[in-house]
């Protein structure tokens, strides 16, 4: 069958590269006859029936411009959104919505660009007889079944910048400063920037830190002349027996958890415990914004591109990936409901320990 109108939307938290897939997807689409139809705001907009058309120029010169032209929602899983009922939350069911605004939009198919929310959300329309192709993002890089998603790199380098730059004012000040990086339950952001920058500590949630043993590296330093100590903390890190640090909890979304304190926690004790002054920073979502870099550029080019190859040759349910330096497909309900977590004999967690780095462990 040949397809007229495609739809395309961006769900979760936003993060730098989306709008370079939306050109690729949108540019070969249109190249090739087919009209394609921007969703608002994620699955909200389909719930809520917010469609525009989108034209040639408005898929250009976005290549390199942060954030999303469609909007984006972390709230709306449409086989579980919440509906307030009686002053509370009640998460509702409303796929048979979804699909009736599909289907008066005429779209064939369906290009979505989320992580592993969007995708979960994805499986269950998939579930419900839409054709959808899956495009994964995220500065987490935690999506399972693909060795990287774009938005990871930009924000690795924004990131390992705020380290570097934390880095000179704690020599001046001979401080303990712990920076707080996202990555919610997956370390693999914090242990990037963190080596990148050449962090002391690294804390990330796959490895359960003993606070004694993090104050024990900045007063090792302090003992060879260091007079400071950079701690990179991830997030989801978590003291060995204890749990993850909750910032707030949003009963409107399905997935409720926003995560923070580690690095309040971790200042205040290593003070406490060390008498050595240290100040946290949380750096929060400046790392979701700004340009994409070249590389993440590249590579969101590339999965729209692959992305528009399963919708020609009529592939629905798979999700583009990335695995061994190849861009191909699996299918998207392998990959709902599951977490890619830093392996711990991943060969960076090796080479960062043998340079001295401590994992609090
Ligand atoms: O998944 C991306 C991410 O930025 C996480 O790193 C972070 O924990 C979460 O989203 C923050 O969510 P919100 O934008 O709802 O505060």
């Amino acid at each position: 069958m040949a397809l007229k109108r495609i739809g395309i939307l961006t769900g979760g938290g936003d993060c730098p590269g989306l709008n370079a897939v939306i050109r690729a997807v949108a540019k070969n689409a249109m190249g090739a006859g087919i009209e394609v139809i921007g969703i608002e705001d994620g699955y909200l907009g389909l719930i809520e029936d917010r469609f525009c058309p989108l034209k040639r120029d408005d898929v250009s010169n976005i290549l390199t411009l942060g954030g999303t032209i469609l909007g984006s929602c972390n709230k709306a899983n449409p086989s579980s959104y919440a509906v307030r009922q009686d002053g509370k939350w009640v998460m509702k069911d409303v796929r048979d919505q979804v699909i009736k605004h599909y289907k008066k939009a005429g779209l064939d198919a369906l290009v979505v660009i989320g992580g592993d929310g969007t995708m979960s959300g994805a499986a269950k329309l998939i579930d419900a007889g839409m054709s959808i192709v899956g495009v994964p993002k995220t500065i987490d890089n935690d999506l399972w079944g693909s060795d990287v998603t774009f938005g990871h790199d930009t924000a690795v380098t924004t990131a390992s910048d705020a380290l570097d730059k934390v880095h000179t004012t704690a020599s001046s000040h001979h401080r303990v400063m712990v920076v707080e990086i996202m990555g919610r339950y997956a370390g693999w952001l914090a242990l990037n920037a963190g080596v990148a920058s050449g962090a002391d500590v690294i804390l990330i949630p796959e490895i359960a830190f003993d606070i004694e043993k993090v104050a024990a590296k900045c007063v090792e330093r302090s003992k060879i002349g260091k007079r400071f100590t950079i701690i990179a903390a991830g997030e989801g890190a978590k003291q060995a027996g204890g749990k993850m640090f909750i910032d707030h909890i949003n009963e409107a979304s399905p997935d409720p958890i926003r995560l923070g304190g580690v690095a309040k926690f971790v200042s205040d004790q290593v003070e406490k415990i060390t008498g050595i002054e240290s100040r946290s920073i949380v750096l929060g979502h400046i790392q979701r914004g700004g340009p994409p870099t070249p590389r993440d550029r590249l590579l969101a080019t590339g999965f729209g591109h692959h992305a528009m190859c399963l919708v020609h040759k009529g592939s629905f349910g798979r999700v583009v990936i990335k695995k061994n330096g190849v861009i191909d497909s699996i299918p998207i309900v392998d990959v709902a409901d599951k977490v890619r977590t830093v392996p711990l004999d991943h060969p960076m967690l090796e080479a960062a320990r043998a340079l001295g780095t401590s994992f609090g462990d």
